[in-house]
């Protein structure tokens, strides 16, 4: 079973969500190793200077899709956090699996994503997604969403293997993740809130927007790492809105930038819910604070000027 503190290994650790479970893993007495690609760089030198990481991190060059690459920073490690995401994921989570089986770890945590969730056309209208929605393959390949398609696919291929080997594995699917950034590049869902105050779209499609902020996904991942009861799958949302409304907050709260003009109206959409991950005891902090820190922080590294 997982062990409460201890040596564990962070796949991704130089990424947006992997350099904020980093940052909680070491505030909460953990010892880590962070897997990045190119060690030497310039753009993981926060990660050294995040509190207690001059004794208790180490950084490893790995790929996940280079397996020998990955068992050094893997072996003595109790747990795993596989946060990394190659496109396609399915070689680089089963590589980290095999790894883990090699090294005798206890529990592996996948972050796995809600587009392995939701792309579900075969789930009945109006009715909640939880933990026992999957998105379909085959449709997921049909309308071309390829990034549907690899964490579908990685997540499912991840508990296949872990009822052959015996691994224990828990998957995470998060939302859209939003926050503040750690690092001094720009991920994909942070863009899309760096947008929404740049562009000036002339128009927006009104579509919900299901949020939750990295720190309480870096949260959740400790969570179900540290959980005995914890098992499956856990969806992890906490704030759905519509693109209208998540810009009159903003624009309550920072009148300066430039929104969009107007919105269309789209078709049915989906509900998710993290009522299992509620369950185990997680919790989220409120959409207003995630705003502001996450607007602060690009304000702060020069990205909105
Ligand atoms: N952001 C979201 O809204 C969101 C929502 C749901 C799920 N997720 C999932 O959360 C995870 C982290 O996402 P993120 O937003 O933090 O993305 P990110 O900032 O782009 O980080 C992705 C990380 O993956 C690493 N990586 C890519 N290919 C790799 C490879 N072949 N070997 C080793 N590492 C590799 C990158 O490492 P380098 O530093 O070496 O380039 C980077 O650190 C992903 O699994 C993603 O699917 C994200």
């Amino acid at each position: 079973m997982a062990q409460v503190t201890g040596k564990v290994c962070v796949t991704g650790a130089g990424g947006y969500l992997g350099s904020w479970v980093v940052k909680h893993l070491l505030s909460n007495n953990y010892t880590v190793h962070g897997t990045v690609r190119q060690p030497g760089d310039a753009k993981y030198a926060y990660l050294n200077q995040l509190e207690r990481a001059s004794h208790n991190l180490q950084l490893f060059k790995a790929d996940v899709l280079d397996y020998d690459s990955l068992c050094s920073a893997i072996t003595g490690c109790t747990g795993v956090f596989h946060v990394a995401s190659p496109v396609p994921s399915t070689i680089g989570t089963l590589n980290v699996l095999k790894a883990c089986v090699e090294s005798n770890v206890k529990r592996v945590v996948v972050v796995s994503s809600v587009a392995a969730v939701s792309l579900n056309p075969r789930w009945p209208v109006g009715q909640i997604k939880n933990e026992a929605c999957w998105s379909d393959k085959e449709y997921c390949a049909a309308t071309k969403n390829w990034y549907c398609l690899s964490k579908t696919e990685a997540e499912s291929e991840a508990f296949e293997f872990a009822k052959k080997s015996g691994l224990d594995v828990v998957t995470v699917c998060p939302t859209m993740i939003l926050g503040p950034l750690l690092q001094s590049t720009i991920n994909a869902s942070s863009k899309v809130l760096i947008n929404l105050l740049k562009e000036g779209y002339d128009s927006l499609e009104n579509k919900i927007r299901k949020i939750v902020d990295v720190r309480d996904v870096a949260q959740a991942l400790l969570l179900v790492y540290e959980k005995p009861a914890a098992e499956g799958r856990y969806i992890c949302t906490a704030h759905a809105i519509k693109a209208r409304d998540l810009v009159d907050m903003l624009r309550s709260m920072f009148p300066e930038y430039n929104y969009p003009k107007s919105f269309t109206e789209g078709g049915e959409e989906d509900t998710v819910s993290s009522e299992k991950l509620q369950r185990l005891g997680w919790s989220y902090r409120p959409l207003e604070e995630t705003l502001v820190d996450s607007i602060e922080s690009y304000k702060k590294a020069g990205i909105l000027d």
